[in-house]
């Protein structure tokens, strides 16, 4: 319950930055959770993240940022990763636990599109084998900056019950994976379009993608990653055996129209 109410809740996109700098020993927290205690989505993909100060603006602004708009911010975080399957819902699962522990840090964050990672890498003057997955720009919240959290889909929008399109019954279903539902409903993704849904089953739960012409490849695989952090960092937050998410294919028919795709899904 703490967990949602006081980081996932507050969590919302800045896009207004003060100047003030981010010090070193903030950064150092921040890696130190990455190391640390960050949890993954897929076992054996080997990442990195580095941090960039707010000059390279200049060199990011052609690669990054949707509508031709890269957000000016004092800092940049990068998250790096190996090419293997399923490594960018693993790199937004990753990034996503970052930017939740930089609100915790009093930090405001926003998530950029990357357009092109190959031209990110060189702007950065990286040489590196991994791909550039994940850009977040942050920093501290400008003091007339007012930025509310967007409006999301609610619980009951977000939600179905056995079968894609069928009401749940929330008396049953709910009491013990609520907040964590609710936490996927929070989830930031690619111009707040949510373009997903869970159906929910006695034993399991079940992410699937709703179709979406405005969402590239890359986010709406980012989307995933970062819906399936929110679920787990809350229910870890309250449960000991902190349910994991699996790509394994559906063990069940889940109702699902030729236009919607089944993602992954997670033991209860
Ligand atoms: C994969 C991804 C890419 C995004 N790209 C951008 C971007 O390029 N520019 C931007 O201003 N916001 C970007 N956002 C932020 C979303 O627009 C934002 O999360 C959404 O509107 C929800 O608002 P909230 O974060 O306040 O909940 C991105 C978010 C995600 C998840």
């Amino acid at each position: 319950m703490e967990y949602y109410e006081n980081i996932v809740k507050k969590r919302n996109s800045c896009r207004s930055f003060s100047d003030r700098k981010v010090d070193d020993d903030v950064l150092n927290e921040i890696l130190m959770y990455y190391e640390d205690e960050e949890s993954d989505l897929v076992d054996d993909i080997s990442t990195e993240i580095r941090f960039y100060i707010g000059t390279v603006w200049d060199k990011l602004k052609k690669s990054v940022g949707y509508n031709g708009v890269c957000i000016k911010a004092p800092m940049y975080m990068v998250l790096y990763s190996d090419k293997a399957d399923h490594y960018l819902e693993n790199a937004g699962y990753i990034a996503q636990g970052i930017t939740l522990k930089m609100t915790e840090l009093g930090l405001a964050a926003c998530w950029m599109t990357i357009n092109d990672a190959e031209e990110v890498t060189e702007a950065l003057g990286e040489d590196t084998d991994k791909i550039v997955s994940c850009v977040v720009a942050f920093g501290y919240r400008a003091e007339d900056n007012d930025e509310k959290k967007a409006p999301k889909k609610s619980l009951d929008e977000m939600t179905d019950g056995r079968k894609f399109g069928k009401d749940i019954d929330t008396d049953v279903f709910y009491s013990e994976i609520e907040d964590g539902l609710r936490a996927i409903a929070h989830a930031q993704s690619f111009q707040n379009l949510q373009p997903y849904r869970i159906i929910v089953d006695d034993d399991q739960i079940s992410l699937v993608g709703l179709p979406d012409d405005m969402t590239n490849d890359n986010d709406r695989h980012l989307n995933y990653g970062i819906v399936m952090f929110n679920f787990y960092a809350v229910m870890d937050a309250v449960r000991a055996n902190t349910p994991k998410w699996s790509f394994e294919p559906a063990d069940r028919d889940l109702g699902l129209p030729a236009d919607v795709e089944y993602v992954a899904k997670c033991r209860i």
